[in-house]
């Protein structure tokens, strides 16, 4: 019995009867004649005549050494040759294939399925096994189908993930940021407060951009920039100082011990994280003071916390003195 182990590799050439006992009587050349017109309307294919590969065969009936023509893919043996006939093929039954020349008397079952996160890449049929890929969004490691990743904030993707590799990330490189956690964004420049013909507020760092403002100062009495852009910008101003995350900490500690309600010292977390909570707080703190309050409010709370170089620097920075 010829089993499914006898499937055979890609032929470009016939193969070589096996057999040590093969003998090429007259007749076989005439079988392999009829086999090849078989195969021919079989395959429906024309032309090149001749240089199909078959296999040796022991005839049941006079156990002589036959040269028999291999099926074509997509089919399987349904009778070996003999003297008076040549190979028959049949086309597979559905989801069953055979995908290269062969002398299987079943073709193989498709056999592959699509796991978890996975989708399917080529579709059963008579000459394909089934075969899947990772679905959007999840690229191939080992056997199983992974996310992603997202570039953290303050990194932007170089390269988007495919079907066989991860999200690739850098560390955005000066004058760009990623304010988000993402797999698909890239890094994007700061915007340039000059060109917006406003000032710069706050630097762009990796982790979030360039913030304008038309506010010069508060203590200017030009017409132009109202009380709710300097306030805006006194917010950011203090949110976003370049000062280190346990600076940072403390001074949401500050913000947070001083409203309606307490808080425990915050569990430590990013920088962003705490940024953003700091721009909560702020803005709930400047409609609680009526502006511009705020800024005068935020300086003594400061001073009496010891956050001295912070206070300095918003004086520098709106021009601002107590003692006006
Ligand atoms: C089977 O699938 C393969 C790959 O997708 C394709 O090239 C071939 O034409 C298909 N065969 C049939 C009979 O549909
Ligand atoms: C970051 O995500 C927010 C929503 O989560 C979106 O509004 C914003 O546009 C994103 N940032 C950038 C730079 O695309
Ligand atoms: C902003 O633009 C101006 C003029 O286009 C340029 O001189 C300046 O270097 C830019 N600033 C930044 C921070 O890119
Ligand atoms: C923030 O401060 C550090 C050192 O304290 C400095 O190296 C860095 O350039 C500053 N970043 C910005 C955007 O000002």
């Amino acid at each position: 019995m010829i089993q499914g182990a006898f499937l055979l590799p890609e032929f470009d050439h016939p193969s070589q009867p096996r057999a040590m006992n093969f003998k090429a009587p007259q007749h076989t050349a005439v079988s392999s004649l009829r086999t090849v017109c078989t195969l021919l309307l079989l395959a429906g294919i024309s032309g090149a005549a001749g240089n199909f590969p078959t296999y040796s065969w022991r005839d049941a009936e006079t156990q002589e050494w036959l040269l028999c023509q291999q099926c074509p893919p997509g089919t399987f043996v349904k009778h070996h040759c003999n003297l008076r006939s040549p190979t028959i093929c049949q086309p597979c039954p559905s989801l069953h294939y055979t995908q290269y020349w062969n002398y299987l008397e079943k073709c193989r079952y498709c056999n592959v399925f699509c796991g978890e996160h996975e989708e399917e890449a080529q579709a059963c049929n008579a000459t394909h096994n089934r075969a899947c890929r990772c679905q959007l969004g999840y690229y191939a490691h080992g056997d199983f189908c992974i996310e992603h990743s997202a570039c953290p904030p303050g990194s932007g993707v170089v390269t988007l993930g495919t079907p066989n590799q991860n999200t690739q990330c850098q560390p955005c490189p000066k004058g760009t940021f990623s304010s988000n956690s993402s797999s698909t964004e890239r890094c994007q420049p700061h915007r340039n407060c000059t060109t917006l013909d406003m000032f710069l507020n706050v630097p762009g760092t990796s982790f979030h951009d360039a913030l304008c403002t038309r506010c010069a100062s508060f203590s200017s009495s030009t017409p132009e920039p109202d009380d709710k852009e300097c306030e805006q910008a006194l917010i950011d101003f203090v949110a976003f100082q370049n000062i280190s995350l346990k600076k940072l900490m403390r001074l949401q500690q500050v913000l947070e011990s001083t409203g309606s309600w307490q808080r425990e010292w915050p569990e430590p977390e990013s920088r962003a994280a705490v940024q953003k909570k700091l721009l909560l707080r702020l803005t709930e703190l400047s409609e609680i003071q009526e502006s511009p309050a705020l800024l005068p409010w935020l300086l003594s709370t400061f001073q009496k916390a010891k956050l001295t170089t912070l206070e300095r620097n918003i004086r520098k920075r709106f021009s601002f003195d107590l003692n006006d």
